[in-house]
């Protein structure tokens, strides 16, 4: 196993760019399999999840050539062979249970794993099925298999009792190729599910009303290949911009400043300097920063996957401010490795209540999670002597490499092995 070891109170300054998207390139795969023809994925960044997903749609035969190099993913589903019910591998990342939509709209059957929880959450896909028996299908679950089926999906309406982000997209996949219209109420507007609809138009599909809470699909006969650049990872962008507002002054390149906007808005109002330019954006820690309140909602409000990365921020800003978590049952669980860092933050059911401190220490922590992990970083570069990050396998799930960006930048981090 892997750790990073932080000496920290660096003064970052420096660019760095962003890269595709895993949230968009992740469903984006899963719809390639909507057709026989050859796709092509630009943008797509080279991590330890788009792998494991190369991986799971190579064990039903689909032909896929992915250079890392040029961040390019060519993907042919022609002769798919059999269902993705393997488990060992679509057990590893939640998100193979985005190809349930595609291979139950092209085939009328697949039996795929039921995905289990993680660290943050049971991440139950209750309304995934519930959606997809709106559709028609028939669905069991049965010794951790779930088998979909069904002789023609019907158009229907659907709708979401929360803005499910991978149950809008997978209810998508499902509708592209049914019989007739399907109205998703209640769906989620995440720039992500916008770019999987791009992708989807450019491939034949009839679809209105990506990125609003009301999508509109009607069913075509067939979808033909495409090709598709995914849009930059705003999570990744914005991690980069709370380590400028925490540590100096950073200019993160390749960016979609309206994806940003929350992030955008909060870090000014803790007195951080944010200056826009094009697809640029430089974020300058002004000498003080001001504690104030989050709530995590689903998009356009503040990102649940920025949560972690903010509270790191605060942990040492001035005054007192109460970060609420709406989205995850249970994404606190780097609260305890700040305080071994010695942050002074108190958690009340989904709320966590942070007290700003002169300073943190390094120490031994461990990354529970991906974005937990990118707060511990953010946490290591702010603290006085060395953090060591354990269980970086996490951070490497979301971030490519990440502490190669940060060298640059004039951090001081290294990977090395952890005996
Ligand atoms: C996507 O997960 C992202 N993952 C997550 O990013 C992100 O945190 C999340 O959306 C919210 O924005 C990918 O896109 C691969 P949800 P997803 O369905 O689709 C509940 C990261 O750090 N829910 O919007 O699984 C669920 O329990 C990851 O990159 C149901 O109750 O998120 C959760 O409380 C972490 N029933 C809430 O909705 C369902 O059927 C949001 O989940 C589905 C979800």
């Amino acid at each position: 196993m892997e750790k990073f070891v932080i000496e920290g109170l660096k003064k970052l300054s420096g660019e760095v760019s962003i890269s595709g998207s895993k949230n968009s390139a992740l469903p984006i795969m899963a719809a390639a399999l909507l057709t026989d023809e050859e796709c092509v994925i630009k943008n797509v960044p080279a991590l330890r999840d788009i792998l494991i997903m190369e991986d799971i749609l190579n064990t039903i035969s689909v032909k896929t050539d992915f250079s890392q190099k040029n961040n390019i993913m060519r993907i042919k589903a022609d002769n798919i062979t059999s269902d993705s019910d393997d488990s060992e591998l679509t057990g590893k990342i939640r998100a193979s249970f985005l190809t349930a939509g595609s291979l139950l709209s092209r085939f009328g059957r697949t039996r795929i794993s039921m995905p289990g929880g993680c660290s943050i959450g049971t991440r139950p896909v209750d309304l995934h099925l519930k959606g997809f028996s709106k559709l028609g299908a028939e669905i069991s679950n049965e010794f951790g298999i779930v088998d979909l089926k069904s002789k023609k999906l019907k158009g229907g309406e659907i709708y979401l009792d929360f803005p499910s982000v991978g149950a809008t997209e997978n209810l998508i996949m499902a509708a592209v190729l049914a019989e007739g219209r399907t109205t998703i109420s209640n769906a989620a507007m995440e720039p992500e599910i916008t770019d999987l609809c791009s992708f989807l138009r450019k491939m034949g599909a009839d679809i209105s009303g990506a990125g609003t809470d009301t999508i509109k699909i009607t069913g075509v006969k067939r979808l033909h290949g495409a090709s598709h650049s995914v849009i930059p990872d705003r999570i990744e962008a914005g991690t980069f911009m709370i380590a400028g507002a925490a540590c100096g002054k950073i200019t993160i390149n390749n960016v979609i400043p309206e994806h940003l906007r929350p992030i955008v808005s909060k870090l000014r109002e803790t007195g951080a300097l944010v200056v826009e330019k094009g697809s640029s954006i430089t974020v300058e820690n002004t000498g003080e920063i001001k504690n104030t309140d989050i709530k995590t909602m689903p998009h356009p409000g503040f990102p649940t996957d920025m949560q972690p990365q903010f509270m790191s921020l605060m942990t040492l800003g001035k005054g007192t401010g109460v970060i609420k978590e709406t989205i995850f049952e249970n994404r606190f669980l780097h609260v305890g490795e700040l305080h071994r860092m010695g942050a002074d933050i108190k958690t009340e059911g989904n709320s966590a209540i942070i007290r700003g401190v002169k300073r943190l220490t390094g120490t031994r922590v461990k990354a529970t999670d991906l974005r937990a992990g990118a707060a511990l970083i953010i946490a290591g570069l702010c603290a006085e002597g060395i953090t060591e990050i354990s269980n970086i396998f996490h951070i490497e799930r979301g971030y490519y490499r990440i502490e190669d960006k940060l060298i640059s930048l004039g951090a001081n981090i290294k990977k090395e092995l952890n005996h």
